[in-house]
């Protein structure tokens, strides 16, 4: 059945978002690799994590604090070391992240053979993007027609490389950064623009010789990693749907506590103060593993359309779609140009987000590389359907609020991919329905 999401008065209040997913996955991998026991406060308990923990429990860790109902607030993980991965059919769910970084760790083991495959959607992910490079690296890596999940992995002798990305990826450049622990000689990958840093941060916490040097990442092979102790800061992800939420549902004012404020995350910030939005992020200092985070206030504002292309892009990839619904809110045009990776997420998300919008009264036209929306002042609401991709369900969900007859949404279930609480923690910020 769909759910509901009818328009909202104004919304209020202060809300913790829940614990960052990209850098939860890097967690559970990185205290995998790790000596002896790593703990992980605040480890993200959702569908996409749960499956990170499965699997690097079949490759031979120990997790424990994991409870049928929910994750204890500190997981403790004994690692297997960096170099003793145990032989497993690993079964990624719908983790994409997993599904890319994991092969980087596993292709420079001393022995061993791996076969990683996931759900529907992440059988059509492209997986030539990692498996590529790791070959010239010396892997053995074999997918289905040549790019796509299952993906076979035997052990092998690793030797470093250059490699400059032909897109930014930081799932890609995690992976090699990963095998370029395991390999002989210094490992170079090279980013057209920066993308997210999360794994240059941890693995540089935990010991490993990772520099930025020469518009690139650099690591050399590393003994030990001794992670220690762990800090998931909340995910920006997650909070961007109340910030959107409160931006568009007039007379609103919204406090989002502890997040993750990292600058490679953050581009949505600048994307919507160029449209107007008094956002203020107040710095919080440091958490341990080297991740910034900040308290967010924002209140609703008129937003005019914006221009958003080039080094923006990998820094706000994940919340385009969300810059797509505020677009619609605008007043002028906007247009979302360099991001043709929207269309390999969980769902082609230029398609969807078009999809979902236009359904809903929007004027959004898909080019190649994004998507240019004519503000329309609002949306009148009308069903979305997520197409199984957690992103859009949500989206589905902050549309609904801001719009003049609410939204059903198909598929909602998704949201628990990377938010299980989402519905719960939106109705806490809910106003009275508006009429
Ligand atoms: C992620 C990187 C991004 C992002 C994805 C998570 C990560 O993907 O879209 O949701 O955790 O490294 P790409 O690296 O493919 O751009």
């Amino acid at each position: 059945m769909a759910a509901r999401f009818d328009p909202s008065g104004p919304l209020c209040g202060s809300l913790r978002p829940p614990p960052d997913k990209s850098i939860s996955h890097r967690a559970a991998l990185i205290a995998a690799m790790g000596e002896g026991e790593t703990t992980i406060e605040g480890y993200l308990d959702s569908a996409d994590t749960r499956s990170t923990l499965e699997a690097v429990e079949v490759c031979g860790a120990e997790v424990e604090g994991v409870g049928p109902d929910g994750l204890e607030p500190e997981l403790r993980v004994r690692g297997v070391g960096l170099r003793g991965a145990e032989n497993a059919e690993i079964d990624v769910g719908n983790a994409g992240t997993l599904l890319r970084l994991l092969p980087g760790w596993l292709a420079g083991q001393p022995q061993g053979r791996w076969k990683l495959d996931g759900d529907d959607s992440i059988r059509k992910r492209p997986v030539d993007r990692i498996a590529e490079p790791l070959r010239r690296m010396g892997a053995e890596v074999r997918c289905r027609e040549g790019r796509l999940p299952p993906l076979e992995i035997e052990a092998a002798e690793l030797h470093g490389i250059e490699y400059p990305m032909p897109l930014a990826s930081a799932q890609v450049k995690s992976c090699l950064l990963f095998a370029g622990l395991l390999a002989e000689g210094r490992t170079w990958v090279g980013e057209p623009l920066r993308s997210r840093d999360h794994t240059e941060r941890m693995l540089a916490a935990a010991g490993a010789d990772v520099i930025w040097i020469n518009g690139g990442v650099q690591v050399r092979p590393t003994e030990r990693l001794e992670p220690g102790h762990l800090t998931v800061p909340t995910d920006f992800s997650s909070a961007a749907f109340f910030l959107i939420a409160a931006l568009l549902v007039p007379g609103s004012e919204v406090v989002l506590e502890g997040v993750g404020a990292n600058p490679t995350r953050t581009g949505l910030l600048g994307i919507l103060r160029r449209m107007g939005a008094e956002i203020e992020a107040e710095p919080l200092g440091g958490v341990r593993g080297g991740e910034p985070a900040a308290r967010i206030r924002v209140h609703s504002a008129a937003l005019q359309g914006t221009e958003v292309g080039g080094p923006e892009i990998p820094l706000a990839i994940d919340e385009l779609p969300l810059v797509a619904l505020a677009a619609c809110f605008a007043e002028g045009e906007t247009t979302i140009r360099d991001a043709a990776e929207l269309r390999r997420k969980e769902s082609d998300r230029v398609a969807t987000t078009c999809g979902a919008l236009n359904a809903l009264g929007g004027s959004v036209e898909a080019s190649e590389d994004g998507m240019t929306i004519e503000g329309v002042g609002g949306l009148r609401g009308g069903t979305v359907n997520s197409h199984g991709d957690h992103r859009i369900a949500m989206l589905g969900a902050i549309a609904g609020l801001a719009s003049a007859e609410g939204v059903a949404v198909e598929g909602m279930e998704a949201a628990a991919v990377s938010y299980p609480g989402f519905e719960r923690d939106l109705a806490s910020l809910s106003g009275v329905p508006r009429p």
